[in-house]
């Protein structure tokens, strides 16, 4: 028996999601196809190259980046949300000079690379998180205010183990007139809110397949037209030298088509993920003493729920529940594995007693309320029973 086969209902999302068969059906028919890399002259190569370019194309499109004119917005593919965001940090730091400022609250393939940054002599700061799960862009503002020198500032749209949306509009008007470059990790939005690369006004913007039922391994930055930006990898002119490397077509053309199927048919799974998280947090708030949703008045995304029961241990909790057929996680899963406490939840302030005692619920549209009404009565019997 497989292990995925003890699984009755699948509450963890956001570490990834289950593959849309219509996917694999799209992946199948390229790779079926004759192939050929896309850098070759012949006929074979230049037909790889047309559904690599054309999934570009779309993915800004989607995105609603800008596809007209001689100022095109750019979009380079990459193995995921991981090198994405190295790339992006890494990049657009390099010839500028000042200081990277990182919220701290952001994915770890954020919070290590600042890190390396500042070990190689980059001047480091952290924005703090607020007890509602906004960042606070009050230090910014004064740092810009005092005139110090900023090169880039990078803030996720959405945290991936609370939902709680990030004031990146805000951070855009401060940074805009300074001159400031502005990143986002948008991993956790795409496909879940409606995401607008234009409207949002930052340089770059990170995104992966498998959040929205795409293939694990491919991801991508969007990056502003004019925006220059270091390659992390060398050697080889691909993606205009900024990701060398032979290109996919087919992982390329199968992100595309997760974030077209994602983003179509937002408006029907927002609702329904709404729905369920909703049922989720009233019912076991209504019914377990104690038990709090994190950041529950901030504006958050609809599939993520992060709830504590103060008094439990986390992955005590997430291994009952796995035994009851619940897979749901404990923060991100990156970090799963370890027994670190959640730093999102620490840098919001949160008491010992509410982080150690959180899990992380998040949906996806294939998710109903039946499936979440069950999963509901399962933490409240293995919540009492480990109560007692
Ligand atoms: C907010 C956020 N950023 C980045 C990543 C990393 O993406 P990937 O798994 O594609 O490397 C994740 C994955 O959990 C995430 O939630």
């Amino acid at each position: 028996m497989l292990l995925t086969d003890l699984i009755l209902i699948y509450l963890d999302n956001n570490s990834t999601t289950q593959i849309d068969p219509r996917v694999v059906s799209h992946l199948a028919s390229l790779l079926g196809n004759r192939f050929a890399n896309p850098a070759s002259q012949h006929s074979l190569g230049r037909s790889a190259r047309g559904v690599l370019e054309n999934a570009r194309e779309q993915l800004l499109v989607l995105c609603k980046a800008k596809t007209v004119g001689m100022q095109s917005d750019r979009a380079v593919f990459t193995s995921g949300g991981t090198e994405s965001n190295n790339l992006a940090l890494c990049g657009l730091i390099a010839n500028r000079p000042g200081m990277l400022v990182v919220s701290s609250i952001e994915h770890p393939s954020v919070l290590a690379m600042a890190q390396k940054l500042q070990q190689k002599g980059r001047e480091v700061r952290y924005l703090p998180c607020r007890a509602d799960g906004q960042v606070d862009l009050e230090p910014l503002a004064h740092w810009i205010d005092q005139d110090q020198k900023i090169a880039l500032v990078s803030l996720m749209l959405a945290n991936n183990e609370t939902g709680v949306v990030q004031p990146v509009d805000q951070l855009v008007r401060l940074c805009k007139p300074a001159g400031i470059l502005v990143h986002t990790d948008a991993v956790q939005a795409v496909g879940k809110v409606p995401v607008d690369f234009q409207a949002l006004e930052v340089d770059a913007l990170t995104l992966t397949g498998h959040k929205i039922h795409g293939l694990v391994g491919v991801g991508g930055l969007l990056l502003k037209h004019s925006v220059p930006l270091e390659p992390i990898f060398f050697g080889g002119f691909q993606q205009q030298s900024l990701r060398p490397g032979t290109e996919s077509p087919a992982l390329a053309s199968s992100l595309v088509f997760a974030c077209e199927l994602a983003i179509q048919q937002l408006p029907e799974r927002y609702e329904r993920m709404l729905a369920c998280r909703d049922r989720i947090e009233s019912e076991l708030v209504r019914r377990i003493a104690g038990a709090i949703v994190v950041g529950r008045d901030s504006p958050r995304l609809p599939h993520t729920t992060s709830i504590s029961f103060p008094g439990l241990d986390r992955q005590i909790l997430q291994m009952a529940l796995d035994k009851e057929g619940i897979a749901c996680g404990t923060g991100s899963a990156c970090a799963s594995g370890s027994s670190q406490p959640s730093h999102v939840l620490q840098a919001m302030g949160l008491p010992k007693e509410v982080v150690q005692g959180a899990i992380r619920l998040s949906l996806s549209w294939e998710n109903s309320l039946e499936e979440v009404d069950h999963a509901c009565e399962q933490i409240i019997r293995v919540i009492e029973r480990l109560s007692h």
